[in-house]
């Protein structure tokens, strides 16, 4: 039977919200894309610099939604903002090849410090969800351009690293990653660290679960998946040029626990003190619901982990201090 053309009703068990996205590049369009699928929002706002890119990414989602949901979408400009439950920032320069998130840093704090008070001042309620990378440094900039509470202000962080992670373990061991737990934190970055220590899959650690199904647990193997996940954006700009879906559904499965008020405990990026590291914003386990994100505790890691962890932390902090942050 050819699919309806009737868009399916939204999921009404969530309150009509609407998602702000400044920046319509490929990740803003493509996240826009992914929420009007989800039906999770009443209506998105597409804000960007260039109006035409606005406009054309704005009719081009315009003619799926009567066969996607119901889901309005619109071109807008930061007066349009004041409705808005949430407001993704993507706006910026992304990678090029070889090119590391952080060398983004100065380029991207200049764009974060016309973007922010824009939007501040016409939502100074809402929640921010920082995509543009650096992402842990912008979190921070912008909770200092915003003034708002360290809560209302969550970088995608290491989401996506984390959801990469359980994808190449369930790979390696031939099972589903939902069936995996496992958690990248610190940077999104070069510096960001496995917490091998806290892995698990059905509630056993991989050497147990490897001796369970007569695998060898072997260290060197997985600590390639380590590196496949790290460098991940990296092989994939090298290719397409640039990475979409990815950080598109990682900032739609946040706009979820958000709206839903589910306090799921999400590897976002907020601003707080780390492993004795003050004022920074980077990626541990943090809860995420309708108030928006509350790092609620520091990771139990090992001796290497917890060293990492706070070199990943220097490092967020050095960069925000060479920005004047
Ligand atoms: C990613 O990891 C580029 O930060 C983006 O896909």
């Amino acid at each position: 039977m050819s699919k309806s053309t009737q868009s399916p009703a939204l999921k009404t068990d969530l309150r009509p919200a609407t998602i702000a996205i400044v920046g319509v590049g490929s990740v803003g369009a493509t996240t826009a894309y992914t929420l009007q699928l989800s039906g999770m929002v009443a209506d998105i706002v597409l804000i960007d610099i260039n109006k035409d890119k606005a406009e054309g990414e704005f009719m081009d989602l315009n003619h799926a939604a009567p066969m996607t949901t119901e889901t309005q979408v619109r071109v807008g400009d930061y007066p349009d903002c004041a409705d808005a439950a949430i407001v993704i920032i993507t706006g910026g320069a992304n990678q090029k090849p070889g090119q590391t998130r952080m060398e983004l840093a100065a380029k991207n704090a200049k764009i974060m410090e016309e973007i922010i008070p824009n939007v501040v001042k016409y939502a100074p309620d809402t929640i921010l969800l920082i995509a543009t990378n650096p992402v842990d440094v912008l979190t921070y900039a912008s909770y200092k351009l915003s003034g708002f509470p360290a809560s209302r202000i969550i970088g995608s962080g290491t989401l996506l690293d984390s959801t990469r992670l359980r994808c190449n373990i369930g790979r390696y061991y031939g099972i589903s990653s939902d069936s995996v737990e496992a958690s990248i934190i610190g940077e999104h970055g070069d510096s960001e660290l496995a917490v091998w220590s806290r892995a698990t899959i059905a509630g056993m650690s991989l050497a147990e679960f490897s001796a369970a199904t007569q695998q060898k647990y072997n260290k060197e193997s997985l600590h390639k998946i380590f590196e496949h996940t790290r460098d991940a954006a990296y092989n994939i700009i090298k290719r397409k040029g640039y990475t979409a879906y990815g950080i598109a559904a990682a900032l739609t499965r946040i706009v979820e626990a958000i709206l839903r008020d589910e306090g799921s405990l999400l590897t976002v990026s907020i601003v707080g003190n780390y492993y004795g590291v003050k004022d920074v914003a980077l990626s541990v386990p943090t809860k995420v619901g309708r108030d928006g994100a509350h790092h609620i505790m520091d990771l139990i890691l090992n001796q290497d982990e917890t060293d990492r962890m706070k070199s990943s932390a220097k490092k967020i902090r050095s960069a925000c201090e060479s920005l004047g942050l």
